[in-house]
C-alpha cells in the first residue's frame, strides 16, 4: 500500500492505474463504518482496479467554534486498518498541501445544503463541496464512496456532480450501527458514559417514527413528534425534520421514500442520524 502525501505523487499513482479506481474520502480515525465503505470499494474495484482512501481532516468543514483541534487523528492505526481491507494507496496530505495561504476559490452549492446540518453549520458544505472537488480532481476516480449516515452530504455531492457534470459514478453506503443502534462516529469517542447511554434513543425514535409511517400515519408533523418524544430529555435537539430525499426540502405530508433526518446534543457532542420512509 502506497502512502501519497503530496498531489504530484497522487497523479503519478493515478496515471499508472489500470482498471477502475475507487475512491473513499475521509477524515481518519477510522472505524467499522469507513471499513464498510472501504470494502464496498475494494469490490467495486475488483481484482484490476485501485482503491485509494483518502484522509484529510479538512479544516474548511469545520467552524471557529467546533473540534477541529481536537478531532482524532490516529494515523497508524488507520494505516494498519486501511492495509488490512486492501486499500492499495491512502492519500494524506498535509494541509498546506490542498489550501496554500491564499486560497480563495470555493464550490457553494445553493439549494440542498441550505437547511438541516446546513442551517445550523454555516460555512460547512461550501467546505466539504470544495474539498470534495478538489480530491475528485485530484485522484480522478471513475467511482466514490460515501456512507448514508451523513445523508445530507450525500446529497450536496449528488447535485454538484450533477450540476458541474464530474465524471465520477457516486455510490452511497448503508449506515454502520453499533449493536443498540447508535450509528458509528468518529465523534462518539467524545461522549461520556452517562451521555452514551442515551444515544440509542435517536434511532428509537427514527424506527418509532417509521413504524408509524407504515402503518399509515403521513403527516410530517406528527412523525416528528414521535421521534421528539423517542430522544433522551437530556439530549438537546437541533433539528428533526422530514424531507424530500432529492432536494431535502421540508414535506409537510410524507410520502414513500422520504426521509426523517436529525441531530442532537449530547454534552457538547453533536449527533446526526436519519431513517428514510420505505
Ligand atoms: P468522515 O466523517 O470521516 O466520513 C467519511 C465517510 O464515512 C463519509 O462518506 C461518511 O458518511 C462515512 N461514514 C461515517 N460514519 C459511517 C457509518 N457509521 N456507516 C457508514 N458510513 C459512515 O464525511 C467526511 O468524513 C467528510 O465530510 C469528507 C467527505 C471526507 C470531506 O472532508
Amino acid at each position: 500500500m502506497k502512502i501519497l502525501r503530496t498531489i504530484a505523487a497522487t497523479r503519478r499513482f493515478r496515471s499508472q492505474a489500470r482498471g477502475r479506481v475507487v475512491l473513499v474520502p475521509t477524515m481518519g480515525a477510522l472505524h467499522a463504518g469507513h471499513a464498510a465503505l472501504i470494502r464496498r470499494a475494494r469490490s467495486l474495484a475488483g481484482m484490476a482496479g485501485s482503491v485509494v482512501v483518502s484522509i484529510f481532516v479538512n479544516p474548511t468543514q469545520f467552524g471557529p467554534k467546533e473540534d477541529l483541534s481536537r478531532y482524532p487523528r490516529p494515523v497508524s492505526q488507520d494505516q494498519t486498518l486501511c492495509a488490512s481491507l486492501g486499500a492499495d494507496a491512502i492519500f494524506h496530505p498535509p494541509a498546506g498541501e490542498m489550501y496554500r495561504a491564499d486560497f480563495s476559490t470555493w464550490v457553494h452549492e445553493e439549494c440542498v445544503s441550505g437547511g438541516l446540518c446546513g442551517a445550523s453549520r454555516p460555512g460547512h458544505f461550501r467546505g466539504v463541496t470544495t474539498v470534495v472537488l478538489k480530491l475528485f480532481t485530484i485522484v480522478q476516480p471513475d467511482v466514490a464512496v460515501f456512507g448514508l449516515k451523513d445523508f445530507q452530504q450525500c446529497a450536496v455531492i449528488a447535485r454538484m456532480v450533477r450540476d458541474l457534470d464530474l465524471p465520477v459514478r457516486l455510490v452511497f453506503a448503508p449506515t454502520v450501527r453499533e449493536r443498540d443502534g447508535l450509528a458509528l462516529s468518529s465523534r462518539n469517542a467524545f461522549l461520556a458514559p452517562e451521555e452514551r447511554a442515551e444515544t440509542p434513543s435517536l434511532r428509537r425514535g427514527l424506527l418509532a417514527a417509521r413504524a408509524a409511517f407504515l402503518a399509515g400515519e403521513g403527516s410530517a408533523a406528527k412523525l416528528v413528534r414521535i421521534v421528539r418524544g423517542e430522544i433522551s430529555r437530556s439530549a438537546r435537539v437541533d433539528y428533526i425534520e422530514a424531507v424530500d430525499s432529492a432536494t431535502l426540502q421540508p414535506v409537510r405530508e410524507t410520502k414513500h421514500g422520504d426521509t426523517i433526518a436529525l441531530a442532537a446534543f449530547f454534552g457538547r457532542t453533536r449527533l446526526i442520524d436519519n431513517i428514510q420512509l420505505r
